[in-house]
């Protein structure tokens, strides 16, 4: 990560390899005007900082990021500017445009050093977007290249704010732990499928979870075919690496509400006997991105102690095909009692869901969120960028509300009767999906599944991540390519306002 510090220096004379500041664009005109915290350097100009933005062809659109040499005008040799788009017609700036102005500009100071910024924010939320904005903005996974390519630019290594707030330490502190929370989450998915097996994947999230004042239970799979998990060990069979199901607590003192965190954990998905066609399979690595999220939530959670108990279930397992796999026709027999007629093993996301929903209702909590790269369909109806969210109607807002905020966008969708009715099984309490193989309402179908293994009455929501966990393609803003992080932000807003529930 990079390492942040605090300053109560001018921006034109802090000492820096590059100071960055924000422009906006002017709605229907062919100018920019300067973003608060930019005016001494604009004084240090001689006052011409936006026409010359203008005549190097600056617009101020939101990540565009100018370089310019000072010259000795200023004390950092390098003024950077970042676009913030037009000026809000509130007092203050939406916090996700600052987050990815962060993000990108620190992208675009690679190989800088030290950079100081002064950016509009006027509270404390707004610089901690900065800071986070910063932070998932500058992270690149380690590739496997041996050696590593030469004349690849070093990532900035220190990024200095700055403010004369005296609480922004505390807020820069946060928004380290929340970031470190989300890169780890990114680091998971981007591992390949041979390195991050079950075994392993359960091993890494006992490491992190390890002093943050959480406690993580794993149950390999003896305890797994104890315990009569057949979700998960249906899914586990096929692999020569067993399946785990990792339990992790955090039970603060005072903490009024219970927040169940329940993640997909399938660490490769090659479809198993009803195999996928080899375009985009690869892409299989990250079936864990739920898993990875709700662990890393709840170790974010603990560090920052929320005053909410939590319990997260990562059911874990690495869906092949062998002599020993699950088929088409089996009758599975999942954790609590209830059958399933499988009809496609490709289907694996909800079996290992299933069994990990029914053991963690009986932990009563107050509200249960389970997040999966669960459905294609996902991807087909909304999109890579927008998360589809399912459960009780009141909750399930409240869940859309809080990705939108935190700049994780989420959408509301429904669990229509038809779509159930359509996964009754002749042979068997419900089928894995409709049973004639129909792919309409092909993500509710997955939602409709889940709904089977939560109470009555449970406050829910089911967010299929499988587009938005991952990006392929170039950077934008403070998402890079490969794993996102994502839903461990609304995860972590949704649990602070918890919190404060009574
Ligand atoms: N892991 C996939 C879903 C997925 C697709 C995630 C694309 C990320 C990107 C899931 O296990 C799966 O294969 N689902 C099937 C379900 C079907 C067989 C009912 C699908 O979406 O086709
Ligand atoms: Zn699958
Ligand atoms: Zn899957």
């Amino acid at each position: 990560m990079i390492r942040l510090d605090l300053a109560a220096d001018s921006p034109a004379t802090v000492k820096a390899d590059a100071v960055v500041i924000g422009i906006h664009s002017v709605a229907d005109e062919d100018a920019i005007v300067l973003a608060a915290g930019a005016e001494s350097v604009d004084k240090a100009l001689g006052g011409t900082l936006a026409r010359t933005l203008r005549q190097l062809g600056a617009t101020g659109s939101a990540g565009e990021v100018t370089k310019l040499a000072s010259l000795g005008a200023t004390t950092a040799p390098v003024v950077a500017t970042v676009g913030l788009g037009a000026e809000p017609d509130e007092d203050e700036i939406e916090l996700d445009v600052l987050r990815r102005a962060a993000g990108a500009v620190v992208r675009a100071l690679k190989g800088t050093g030290h950079a100081a910024v002064a950016l509009p924010y006027a509270s404390l939320d707004a610089l901690g977007a900065v800071a986070e904005g910063a932070q998932l903005g500058g992270y690149e996974f380690a590739a496997y290249k041996t050696p590593p390519p030469n004349g690849q630019k070093e990532p900035l290594e220190r990024l200095t704010l700055l403010t004369a707030d005296k609480a922004a330490k505390a807020e820069i502190e946060r928004a380290n732990t929340v970031a470190e929370a989300v890169l780890r989450a990114r680091d998971w998915v981007n591992v390949p499928g041979n390195l991050l097996r079950p075994p392993a994947l359960a091993e890494a999230m006992s490491e992190a979870v390890s002093g943050s004042g959480a406690k993580v239970e794993v149950l390999d799979e003896k305890a797994l075919r104890a315990g009569g998990y057949g979700g998960i060990l249906a899914v586990g069979e096929g692999s020569e690496a067993p399946p785990r199901l990792v339990r992790v607590t955090y039970a603060p003192r005072g903490a009024k509400k219970h927040v169940a965190l329940v993640g997909k954990g399938i660490t490769f998905d090659t479809g198993g006997i009803s195999i996928k066609p080899l375009a985009g399979m690869g892409k299989m690595k990250s079936d864990m991105a739920g898993a990875a999220a709700v662990v890393n939530t709840i170790v974010a959670a603990a560090l920052l102690k929320l005053k909410v108990k939590i319990t997260a279930y990562a059911p874990l397992a690495e869906n092949m095909l062998s002599g020993s796999a699950y088929r088409p026709g089996d009758v599975v027999t999942m954790y609590g009692g209830k059958t399933v007629e499988i009809i496609n093993t490709d289907a694996e996301g909800r079996m290992v869901l299933g069994d990990a929903i029914a053991r963690a209702a009986e932990d009563d909590p107050d509200y249960l969120v389970e997040t999966s790269t669960l459905t294609g369909g996902q991807v087909v109806a909304l999109g890579n960028r927008t998360s589809g969210v399912m459960g009780s109607e009141e909750f399930r807002t409240r869940v859309v509300e809080t990705g939108d905020r935190v700049g994780e966008n989420m959408w509301p969708m429904p669990l229509p009767e038809d779509v159930r009715s359509g996964m009754d099984s002749p042979i068997a309490d419900v089928s894995q999906t409709n049973n004639a193989g129909e792919r309409a309402g092909h993500m509710l179908q997955g939602g409709a599944f889940l709904a089977e293994y939560v109470p009555e009455g449970l406050d829910w929501a089911h967010i299929d991540i499988a587009g938005p966990s991952y990006h392929s393609g170039g950077a934008y803003g403070y998402v890079v390519a490969g794993g996102t992080g994502v839903p461990v932000r609304t995860l972590l807003a949704l649990l602070t306002d918890i919190a404060t529930e009574s």
